[in-house]
């Protein structure tokens, strides 16, 4: 009963204090964008989860939108943000990126990602590191080094698929194994098998409820995080003595080696591989399953890409890979590429923290709030993209890089922070499509939709039936 009590009247001080801060703020010199902090402590966290658990790819958003324009206020997971729709102020968020805004991320995601994750980084640091990071995924390296490794690593999982499989997963294991070959050279083994299989639980960890001491996965996330970190670390400190005795292999972790004269401790190399993995595997395997299952309910599209990787092939031997010329001849592919990113929106939106109190568009924000720019409203917008929620490939052919002002489609984020895989995910995609479309035909299993909370993806990781097609024997 006591309890009770005490939780009802702390409930109703913080209900006060909520409603009194958001008043003081709105009425003075410092406006605060219109919206409503919802309920004590929870504020609007459960209408926020229960729209993404609806197949409406933005109703949160959509609603507040109409009801108090662009760029509104709320509370959720703890604390009052600021969210954005526009992209203006999304842009202008991602620019001034530790000027006006710093990364922010809760502390159940920081400790899965160690405190050396490139993603945490800030200041200097995080501008050397994320130009080394650049020049390992720039399109010569990928021309030169790994567009034939990722084609090999592609082909080498295709044949073993079975006339059944789920695409998501699939997806995941070549873009687990493209990464270890990027950043360890390591090739598939049944050592990098079993760090996937752990690694798989931490990124699980990243998608819970940030409630550490009551979820069972987070805490197995926390365990196995520490068996990948152990692994890792062996392969540093072997790859370190190799270093030493002059043996140096051009791979991100050969960088990382000889960066800042071989500084970098164990640790800080262990978490900056750990963040390149996380950063690249969701992502790019989430792109793969939505690019197939876009193309899927859009025959024409199919078709037409069919045709492009057709033509490309009729060019070469069954057997040859595909080099950087083929690559650069698949303007179609290029087309459906950007329309997933637009449609499907693998990145919501980015999270940031104001460093001082920031005004935009009238409005006052104050220093420490949370601020979240959502990519996803602005690519849905009708005011930017006709038909907006509909997937048009074709729409990006008439589409020049004048006739679309840059902000308004950035899945890849922008400023300081842009993602350095930018390429490397477009090439991986456009190598995957190339060899699913000339090797296969393939047909929905089940019906499976699309869900956006905690991040988006299908939810029965597409489950495809397929038939190999006769040509591509040897492909
Ligand atoms: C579909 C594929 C991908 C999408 C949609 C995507 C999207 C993004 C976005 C929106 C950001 C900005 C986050 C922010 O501003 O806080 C980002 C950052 C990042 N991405 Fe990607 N990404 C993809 C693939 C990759 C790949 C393949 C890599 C591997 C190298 C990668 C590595 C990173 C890293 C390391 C960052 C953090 C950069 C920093 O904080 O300085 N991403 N990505």
């Amino acid at each position: 009963m006591e309890i009770t009590a005490t939780a009802l009247s702390l409930i109703t001080a913080a209900a006060v204090i909520m409603i009194f801060s958001f008043r003081r703020l709105s009425r003075g010199r410092r406006r605060l964008p219109p919206g409503n902090l919802g309920l004590p402590f929870i504020g609007e966290t459960l209408q926020l989860i229960a729209a993404y658990k609806t197949d409406n790819p933005e109703p949160f958003i959509d609603e507040r939108v109409g009801r108090y324009g662009s760029i509104f206020t709320t509370h959720v997971f703890g604390e009052p943000t600021v969210f954005s729709a526009d992209p203006e102020v999304n842009r202008f968020m991602l620019l001034n990126e530790g000027k006006l805004f710093d990364c922010s991320y809760p502390g159940s995601i920081s400790n899965l990602l160690g405190r050396h994750s490139l993603l945490l980084m800030k200041g200097s640091l995080h501008k050397k590191m994320h130009s080394l990071v650049m020049s390992f995924a720039n399109s010569a390296i990928i021309r030169d080094h790994l567009l034939l490794d990722i084609d090999r690593l592609v082909r080498l999982n295709m044949k073993s698929w079975s006339d059944r499989i789920l695409l998501m997963e699939e997806a995941k294991k070549i873009t687990f194994e493209l990464t270890m070959k990027q950043l360890l050279s390591l090739d598939p083994c049944e050592w990098t098998e079993g760090l996937r299989k752990e690694y798989v639980l931490v990124i699980e960890g990243f998608f819970t409820l940030p409630f550490p001491i009551f979820s069972t996965t987070y805490r197995r996330a926390i365990q196995a995080r520490t068996k990948v970190a152990d692994a890792l670390g062996l392969v540093v400190r072997q790859r370190r003595k190799e270093h030493e005795e002059g043996e140096k292999k051009s791979d991100m972790l050969g960088a990382l080696l000889s960066s800042e004269e071989g500084a970098f401790s164990d640790e800080q190399i262990v978490d900056f591989l750990v963040s390149l993995l996380v950063a690249g595997y969701e992502t790019t395997s989430t792109l793969m399953t939505l690019a197939v299952k876009f193309l899927t309910e859009t025959p024409a599209a199919l078709a037409q890409l069919k045709e492009e990787h057709e033509a490309i092939r009729a060019k070469k031997s069954s057997a040859d890979a595909l080099e950087w010329s083929d690559y650069k001849s698949m303007p179609f592919t290029q087309c459906v590429i950007n329309e997933t990113l637009r449609v499907g929106n693998i990145i919501g939106g980015i999270f940031r923290r104001t460093m001082e109190d920031v005004n935009v568009k009238g409005y006052t924000i104050p220093k420490g709030w949370k601020v979240f720019a959502s990519l996803r409203a602005v690519h849905l917008d009708q005011h930017h993209f006709e038909d907006a929620r509909a997937f048009n490939p074709w729409r990006w052919q008439k589409k020049s890089g004048a006739a679309m002002p840059g902000n308004v489609f950035t899945p890849f984020g922008g400023g300081p922070r842009l993602c350095p895989g930018y390429e490397l995910a477009r090439v991986s995609l456009s190598v995957f499509l190339h060899r699913m479309v000339t090797n296969f035909s393939w047909g929905t299993a089940e019906d499976d939709k699309l869900v956006f909370f905690p991040t988006t993806r299908t939810q029965k990781r597409y489950p495809i039936v397929l038939q190999r097609r006769q040509s591509s024997e040897s492909n």
